[in-house]
């Protein structure tokens, strides 16, 4: 039984316009699944909808954690279980810092564990971890005191999400364009620590424009995603390739026609 299944998924927007027309996509712990793929094409829908992100409709096909159907799950059941997003535009939190943003992240991890109660992480622990992590991925002390995103650079909110799915520890992992923004030690930085946490504990969709991010981060499998819609797959070789050719083998004729 895989970690995630995606079966015949077709993703609406509120007003009824289909975005994800029938994805088939399977990831499973120790897989790094790269979902690459021209701007309009689907890619963030079908993240938000993995989520559950109420305004992204599934109106066909199922989703599948552990062999549990989650398709009509909230945002939270799924976090709860090990399900985790890294935006391409993450929000600001204003009032919250990111310390306490990510204690309490944690806290309600452990709660839903816990079968709903009260297991909160002992103060030091949490500390000592946060410390560790924010070495690894080369997060200012100064940062974590701040309000979530409040004011980042575009660099620093990247990074802030990576400190968070490290601390949050999830099964799958999707990286929606987490590599956009990032100079070139922090790619490394942030793909290497990505790629340190893929083992038998996790598996990663990484959704990418560019094939330099998997310099560092190993793609198994590479989709191609245009028009909704996986048109092929293939290994690591598919990401050099897409990076040659670009898109336009795989773009359907009558958008070339247009
Ligand atoms: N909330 C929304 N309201 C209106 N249109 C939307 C909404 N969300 C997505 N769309 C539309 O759906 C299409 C797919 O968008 P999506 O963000 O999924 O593409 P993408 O593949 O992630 O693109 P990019 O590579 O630029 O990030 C686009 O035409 C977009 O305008
Ligand atoms: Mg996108």
């Amino acid at each position: 039984m895989a970690l995630l299944e995606i079966k015949n998924l077709h993703v609406a927007l509120e007003d009824g316009t289909e975005i994800v027309k029938g994805v088939d996509l399977t990831v499973d712990t120790n897989q790094v699944h790269a979902v690459m793929g021209p701007n309009g094409s689907g890619k963030s829908t079908l993240a938000y909808a993995l989520m559950g992100h109420p305004a992204y409709v599934i109106t066909e096909g199922e989703i599948l954690i552990d062999g549990d159907n989650v398709t009509e799950s909230g945002a939270d059941a799924r976090a709860h279980r090990g399900l985790f997003l890294a935006f391409q535009y993450p929000h600001a939190v204003p009032g919250v810092t990111v310390t306490s943003f990510l204690r309490s992240a944690i806290n309600a991890t452990r709660k839903a564990r816990a079968g709903g109660k009260e297991d909160p992480v002992p103060i030091p622990e949490f500390r000592k971890e946060l410390l560790a992590q924010m070495d690894r991925l080369k997060v200012s002390r100064e940062l974590a005191s701040r309000y979530l995103n409040e004011g980042f650079s575009g660099g620093e909110k990247k990074r802030v999400e990576i400190l968070q799915m490290a601390m949050l520890k999830p099964r799958i992992a999707v990286l929606d364009e987490t590599d956009s923004g990032l100079d070139i030690d922090a790619l490394r930085i942030v793909a290497e620590g990505v790629q340190n946490l893929i083992g038998p504990e996790m598996g990663a969709l990484v959704i990418t424009h560019y094939q330099r991010i998997l310099n560092f981060l190993t793609p198994d499998f590479v989709h191609v995603f245009v028009g909704g819609r996986i048109v092929e797959e293939g290994g690591p070789e598919l990401a050099q390739k897409l990076e040659r050719e670009g898109y336009e083998a795989f773009t359907p004729a009558e958008v070339v026609e247009a």
